[in-house]
């Protein structure tokens, strides 16, 4: 049986195509969740794709992770600048790997974007690589499961 890996999206990520694409790019979530699935299988996952605009789903979906999941791969959008909520969900599923993403290079932005309340409690943090980043991020939860 594939081990399940959780790949997790907060705000604004179901506006990708159309959002920012000087920033984003041009690829819609629904092609990036084609690609997670088909590359996690060949490093034997079974990717659940999940996106949401509600800071509470996010923390639900984390804590589902802990009790089904291998891992957890987390876009938390602007909700990883500011939530708390989520760096204690991801603690509470500790010693669970969570790598967190950002298709943007949030340190080359807005200072606003340059700390996440995610980051010290995760693996490590890919970004700036643009949806490339999910791949990357599920090959290295391949090296730690
Ligand atoms: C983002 C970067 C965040 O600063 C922003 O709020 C997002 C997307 C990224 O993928 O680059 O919503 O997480």
């Amino acid at each position: 049986m594939p081990k399940t890996v959780f790949v997790l999206n907060g705000p604004n990520l179901n506006m990708l195509g159309k959002r920012e694409p000087s920033i984003y790019g041009g690829k819609n979530l629904a092609a990036i969740a084609d690609d997670c699935k088909q590359h996690g299988t060949e490093l034997g996952f079974e990717v659940d794709f999940r996106q949401s605009n509600h800071e509470g789903d996010l923390v639900d979906w984390i804590q589902e992770a802990g009790d089904k999941a291998a891992g957890i791969v987390i876009n938390p959008g602007a909700y990883g600048h500011t939530s708390i909520a989520l760096h204690d969900a991801i603690r509470s599923v500790a010693p669970l790997p969570v790598i967190e993403v950002h298709l943007s290079n949030i340190h080359a932005r807005e200072p606003f974007r340059h700390h996440t309340t995610t980051s010290p409690v995760v693996i490590g943090v890919i970004c700036g690589f643009g949806p490339l980043g999910y791949a990357l991020a599920l090959r290295a939860l391949s090296e730690r499961t």
